[in-house]
């Protein structure tokens, strides 16, 4: 049985439909990228898969429970933590105390032994703050727990998020954009710590990205929307050499030219995507930081 399995997911805004008749299943264990161009649907699907938005049709069986009507909070406590496009930290708390609110989404402690402030809220209070410290370490925050989160630079800002998110204890992880406004250091850096998630700490990764580099060198499985229909789905190398895909990022115009018959040289656009007839040969791009 798959981790997360969606039917039929339908969102619309108005006469927008932002993601239609959505289709979906995810192993356990695996790191899988949604890609499209701005606009296609793929915040929108992850907002529907966090309880943001209630779709207007469509199932979403997460290990077996149905998310369909659950709240945010709900599907958290179930097992799905995200981290946001545009970062939501409680820029004026520390990042260790960003961390331990993460880290409430799962404890319950009840209202009386909070007020009170019994033995037992202290105890869990004080496990929480160790447990937010190695979270911070992991991440490789190690030693800023102190700072507010505001003065932290981007790349480390987006780490908080993930580090926050990670203490939820989830199964499945939601990232959406992770390395937005990243330089390439913080991309390599990001990209080995999303790794080290699934690899070390077993968590499943769905990722939502427009650095293709990354999505071709981590995703076990990538899917592809467009105006909020999912037009291919496959391994990486499969997915970069689908002329639906290329089009939808280049235009149809481009992505004729880039048809065996056209001898053209490859267009100065960063798509990541090799053309159907350079697929099989490196490119002169490889190895070269974005
Ligand atoms: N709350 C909303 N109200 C109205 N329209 C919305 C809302 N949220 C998203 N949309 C529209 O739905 C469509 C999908 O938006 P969405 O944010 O999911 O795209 P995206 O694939 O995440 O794009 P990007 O790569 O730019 O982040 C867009 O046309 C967007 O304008
Ligand atoms: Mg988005």
């Amino acid at each position: 049985m798959p981790l997360l399995e969606v039917r039929n997911l339908i969102k619309r805004f108005g006469g927008l439909t932002a993601v239609n008749k959505f289709n979906y299943e995810l192993e356990k264990g695996t790191i899988a990228s949604i890609i499209g161009p701005n606009g296609a649907g793929k915040t929108t699907l992850f907002n529907m898969l966090t309880g943001v938005y209630v779709p207007e049709e469509g199932k979403v069986e997460f290990n077996g429970n149905s998310l369909i009507g659950r709240r945010p909070d709900q599907i958290t406590f179930l097992g799905i933590a995200r981290t946001f496009q545009n970062i939501r930290l409680f820029n004026n708390m520390t990042v260790v105390e960003n961390v331990l609110v993460g880290m409430h989404a799962r404890l319950r402690v009840s209202i009386v032994h909070a007020l009170l402030k019994t033995k037992r809220f202290q105890e869990q209070e004080q496990r929480a703050k160790i447990e937010s410290v190695r979270l911070l370490d992991y991440v490789g925050l190690g030693g800023r727990g102190d700072e507010l989160a505001r003065n932290l630079p981007y790349g480390d800002q987006r780490r908080l998020e993930i580090a926050r998110a990670l203490a939820a204890e989830p199964r499945l992880l939601l990232l959406d954009e992770p390395t937005a406004g990243m330089n390439p250091q913080e991309t390599a850096d990001a990209t080995r710590l999303i790794r080290r998630v699934r690899d070390e700490l077993g968590i499943t990764i769905l990722l939502i990205e427009h650095d293709m580099r990354l999505v071709m060198e981590i995703s076990d499985w990538v899917t592809v929307l467009d105006y909020g229909e999912k037009i291919a789905e496959g391994k990486p190398e499969e997915v970069r050499r689908n002329l639906r895909v290329i089009e939808a990022y280049l235009g149809k115009g481009v992505a004729s030219s880039l048809t065996p018959e056209a001898n053209s040289p490859r267009p100065e656009v960063e798509t990541g995507f090799t053309p159907p007839d350079q697929a099989a040969a490196p490119t002169q791009n490889d190895g070269q930081e974005r």
